[in-house]
């Protein structure tokens, strides 16, 4: 026994020396900051290092955990039961497509299926994988399949109004081969992909060099040395090696948020992904639609130029889309928060809401300004056959701020 003992108390002192000298090490080997590892998780064609995002809540953990709520870093994540908002219940899992093709979506060890079938035959057509989820599922969802490293969207979507698998917007009646999905669509909806067919049109993609959803880095651009340089002068605390949006020119903030919400622009001979802040985005694409017909866009994906067409925005020399959105949060429905951005302008010593409206009307309503000023407006795009003869649309606050008599 006592030699047991003995053996245990040298073991005990052995681990300790052990552990200590490593606890010592790794701190001395902190303080003097002269090497830090950030592993970079996916590597741009142009050299751009993306780190994880994770690493940033080390200084700035707030906004780290507000950012993960958001629809934009959840816009684009790989498939699971948690992001597919489509339900595998029975009852509540097919589609009738027509009246031969009937859609089942099942789960499975290996994942989550859309399996079309047709009325006369025993096994399904085809059953299609879903690896990636696009659309954080507010209005609704589409789902990419990997075949190799092609990537290809699949025909069945998730339309949120109406909570229920739907035919793709603007997909035939009847069963389609899926559509190659390009470097343009993912651009809006996540970080990175990098696309290694050599032309914008093919749908090839390098499947470990990602970066999903839209993060830190799609907004702040390489963040690296910034973070290596915070960590090894922690007494510093205005920003280093990072671009500063309030030096940006009114233009450039709008060109950072523009990117992804004027619509598809037409595109130079620029690649997607290669826009980043502080860039002119007119030297990467254009509006294409025409300015003089602004009332015309469609409230989905355009808050741009609805904006611009505002009296808001002409008149005054400030506003732009960081005026009322903090984009590191989850803000909708939070209309307190919105109506204040607009009294903000709005209201004088004399007349706290400065509105020439009727009083009471305003008072109803809570004096909700958004409510008759930016009503919701049904989407001419967004939009899917729900009966014979009707049909459901995503309802989409308008940016073009101004006077809606019909809205009273
Ligand atoms: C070791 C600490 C540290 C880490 C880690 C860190 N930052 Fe920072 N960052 C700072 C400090 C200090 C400032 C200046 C004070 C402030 O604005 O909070 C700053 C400011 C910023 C700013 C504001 C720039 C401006 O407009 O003035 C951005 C954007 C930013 N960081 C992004 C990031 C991102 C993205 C990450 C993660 C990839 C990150 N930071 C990780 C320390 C850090
Ligand atoms: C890389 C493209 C991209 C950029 C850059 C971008 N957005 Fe978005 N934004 C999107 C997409 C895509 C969605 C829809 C996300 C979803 O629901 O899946 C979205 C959604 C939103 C929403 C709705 C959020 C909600 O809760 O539904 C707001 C508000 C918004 N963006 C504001 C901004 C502002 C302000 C900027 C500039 C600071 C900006 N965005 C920059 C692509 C972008
Ligand atoms: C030019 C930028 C842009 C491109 C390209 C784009 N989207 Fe979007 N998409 C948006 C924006 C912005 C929103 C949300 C804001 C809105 O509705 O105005 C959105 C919303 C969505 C939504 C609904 C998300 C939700 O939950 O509300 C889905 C699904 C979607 N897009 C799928 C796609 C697919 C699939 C492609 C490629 C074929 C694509 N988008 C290409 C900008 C874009
Ligand atoms: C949709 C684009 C977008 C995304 C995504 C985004 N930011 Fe920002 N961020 C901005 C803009 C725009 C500003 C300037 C806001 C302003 O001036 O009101 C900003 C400001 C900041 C600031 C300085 C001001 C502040 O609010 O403290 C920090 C720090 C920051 N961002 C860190 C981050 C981190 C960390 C992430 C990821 C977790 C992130 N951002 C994701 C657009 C974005
Ligand atoms: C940065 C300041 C600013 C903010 C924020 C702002 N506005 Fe304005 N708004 C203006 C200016 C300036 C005008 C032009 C006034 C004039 O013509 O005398 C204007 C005009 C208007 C008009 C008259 C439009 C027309 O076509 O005649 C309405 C309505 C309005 N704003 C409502 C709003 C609402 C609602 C909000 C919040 C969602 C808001 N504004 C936020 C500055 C602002
Ligand atoms: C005057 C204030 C104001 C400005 C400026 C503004 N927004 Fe908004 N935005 C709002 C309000 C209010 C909503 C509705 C929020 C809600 O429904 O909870 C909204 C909603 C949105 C949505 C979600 C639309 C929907 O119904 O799904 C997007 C996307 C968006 N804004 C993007 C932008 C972009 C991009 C800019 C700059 C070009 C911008 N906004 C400028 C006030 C503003
Ligand atoms: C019940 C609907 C309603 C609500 C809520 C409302 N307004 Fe109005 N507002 C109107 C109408 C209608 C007009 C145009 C009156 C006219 O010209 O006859 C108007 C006019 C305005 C104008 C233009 C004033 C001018 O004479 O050029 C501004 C600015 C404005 N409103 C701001 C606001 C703000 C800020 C809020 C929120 C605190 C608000 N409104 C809430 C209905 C509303």
């Amino acid at each position: 026994m006592p030699k047991n003992i003995k053996y245990i108390i040298i073991k005990g002192i052995i681990i300790s020396v052990i552990v200590g000298y490593f606890v010592v090490l790794k701190k001395e080997a902190n303080t003097t900051g002269e090497y830090i590892d950030i592993p970079t998780i996916a590597t741009h064609i142009n050299g751009m290092e993306f780190i994880n995002s994770a690493t940033c809540i080390e200084c700035h953990a707030q906004i780290v955990e507000d950012h993960y709520k958001t629809a934009h870093y959840n816009s684009l994540q790989l498939a699971n039961k948690r992001t597919i908002k489509g339900s595998f219940k029975n009852g509540k899992n097919t589609l009738v497509l027509n009246d031969k093709v009937t859609f089942n979506f099942v789960e499975k060890d290996s994942g989550f299926y859309q399996e079309p079938k047709f009325k006369d035959q025993n096994t399904p057509f085809y059953s299609a994988k879903m690896d990636l989820v696009v659309g954080s599922g507010t209005k609704g969802q589409s789902y990419l399949m990997w075949n190799n490293n092609d990537l290809f969207q699949l025909q069945a979507s998730y339309f949120t109004p109406t909570d229920s698998w739907i035919n793709s917007p603007g997909a035939l009646n009847q069963l389609s081969p899926a559509r190659p999905v390009i470097e343009r669509c993912l651009e809006c909806h996540t970080t990175y992909a990098q696309n290694i067919s050599g032309s914008k049109n093919r749908n090839q993609f390098h499947r470990n060099n990602w970066v999903y959803g839209i993060d830190c880095q799609r907004c702040h651009g390489s963040v690296k040395e910034h973070v290596i340089y915070h960590k090894q002068n922690p007494e510093d605390k205005i920003a280093k090696h990072i671009i500063k949006h309030a030096s940006l020119s009114r233009q450039q903030r709008l060109d950072a948020c523009a990117l992804c919400h004027s619509g598809l622009r037409t595109k130079t001979t620029e690649r997607a992904f290669s826009f980043w802040i502080g860039d002119t985005l007119r030297k990467f694409s254009f509006l294409d639609y025409d300015e003089a017909s602004l009332n015309e866009l469609d409230v989905h994906g355009n808050q741009y130029g609805l904006l611009l067409a505002s009296k808001c925005f002409t008149k005054s020399t400030s506003l732009d889309c960081t005026t009322c959105h903090n984009p590191h949060k989850k803000e909708r429905d939070n209309f307190a928060s919105f109506n204040q951005k607009c009294l903000n302008c709005h209201s004088t010593n004399s007349n706290p809401i400065n509105c020439s409206g009727d009083q009471n009307e305003i008072a109803k309503m809570n004096n909700n300004c958004i409510q008759c000023h930016m009503p919701l407006v049904k989407s001419k795009t967004m939009k899917i056959p729900f009966t014979e003869n009707e049909e459901v649309s995503v309802d989409i606050r308008t940016h073009l701020i101004g006077i809606y008599k019909e809205v009273n």
